[in-house]
């Protein structure tokens, strides 16, 4: 049985909220509440919050829900008392995604604290990248934080596989933009004033432009100065799981947010291209690419960049239901 919840915890539920609502979603929709109950954190989707067009499937707001489990589960480390965590706990409540109860005290390890700190750090950049080349010693722990979540992640090394998904990014796109319907819910979430949701057009980054080897989502962003191109040669990078079940879709939120979090830590940005997961025939593309089993969940670029645009979020008593 749980012990009851004590001050201490309800601080330490109270910092995985801030942490939590500092996670990645589509659109920066936020689909996410939260919920102390029986010396626990229940983190649940928001069916209020979602994108009937993009996302009819949910598989987007349980990306989000799992990499929002991450940020949480690190603010349990650092506070002394590391998470056990349960995925989908009730059947009787699927819109529960996890719980988190405070598990034996221990001292966090210098890597939690390392991605705590990052966490609101982390933000998507979807400006043109410097040309310096990730190291390998960076590239190497990228694949071993999504290991560490029980996904993977495929660094695209060399011309034909970049150009393979950047042809698949680009095709999805096209056939994404295509539906009037994408289009508005698209420019709905694109903020021009000011809102604690939604992408502003200073963190949408620019509008892209034909040349452009990544066909970026458009959240009606400025045309860029002239020369001022994405990087030649960016690293890509799809990160995979081996199913694509509720469960597979929270394992791989919450290695995005791993990844996402450790591409921060030594100063690197990153940006997120999902078109190609949103639309089969381009995902069974994708993962025929790159001759693998399992599932595509997620587009990553990443590299050097000028910090990005910290995009804003809902308060902690908006979502918090203590
Ligand atoms: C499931 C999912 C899909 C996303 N797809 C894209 C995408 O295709 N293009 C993009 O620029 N950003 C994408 N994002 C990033 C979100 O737009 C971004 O996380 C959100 O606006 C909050 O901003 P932040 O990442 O700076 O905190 C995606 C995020 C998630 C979780």
């Amino acid at each position: 049985m749980n012990a009851p919840s004590t001050t201490m915890d309800a601080t330490v539920f109270h910092r995985a909220v801030e942490a939590a609502i500092r996670a990645p979603s589509m659109h920066n929709t936020q689909p996410w509440r939260f919920r102390v109950r029986d010396g626990g954190l229940d983190v649940l989707a928001d069916p209020s919050r979602t994108l009937p067009v993009a996302d009819p499937h949910g598989w987007a707001l349980r990306i989000a829900g799992g990499a929002a489990i991450f940020n949480a589960r690190l603010a349990f480390a650092v506070a002394g008392r590391p998470a056990q965590v349960r995925l989908r706990p009730d059947a009787t409540e699927p819109d529960l995604l996890a719980r988190l109860v405070p598990g034996p005290a221990r001292p966090a390890t210098p890597d939690e604290i390392a991605l705590h700190a990052a966490v609101s750090r982390r933000h998507s950049n979807r400006r043109p990248f410097d040309p310096q080349p990730v190291p390998a010693e960076v590239r190497a722990a990228l694949i071993a934080a999504a290991a560490a979540e029980g996904a993977w992640l495929d660094l695209l090394i060399g011309r034909g596989p970049l150009a393979l998904v950047a042809e698949v990014v680009r095709a999805a796109d096209t056939v994404l933009v295509r539906d009037a319907r994408y289009r508005d819910e698209l420019t709905a979430w694109s903020r021009t004033a000011e809102a604690d949701d939604g992408v502003s057009l200073a963190a949408g980054g620019p509008s892209p432009e034909p040349q452009d080897l990544l066909a970026m989502r458009d959240f009606g962003g400025p045309t860029r100065a002239p020369g001022r191109d994405f990087e030649s040669d960016p690293l890509v990078a799809v990160l995979s799981t081996a199913g694509d079940t509720v469960h597979d879709q929270l394992v791989a939120g919450q290695a995005l947010q791993r990844i996402l979090l450790t591409a921060t830590v030594p100063g690197l940005a990153s940006s997120m291209l999902s078109q190609p997961i949103e639309v089969p025939a381009a995902r069974e593309r994708l993962r025929g690419g790159l001759s693998r089993r399992g599932c595509p969940q997620m587009v990553l670029r990443i590299g050097f960049g000028q910090p990005g645009f910290p995009t804003p979020r809902r308060p902690v008593t908006e979502v918090l239901d203590a």
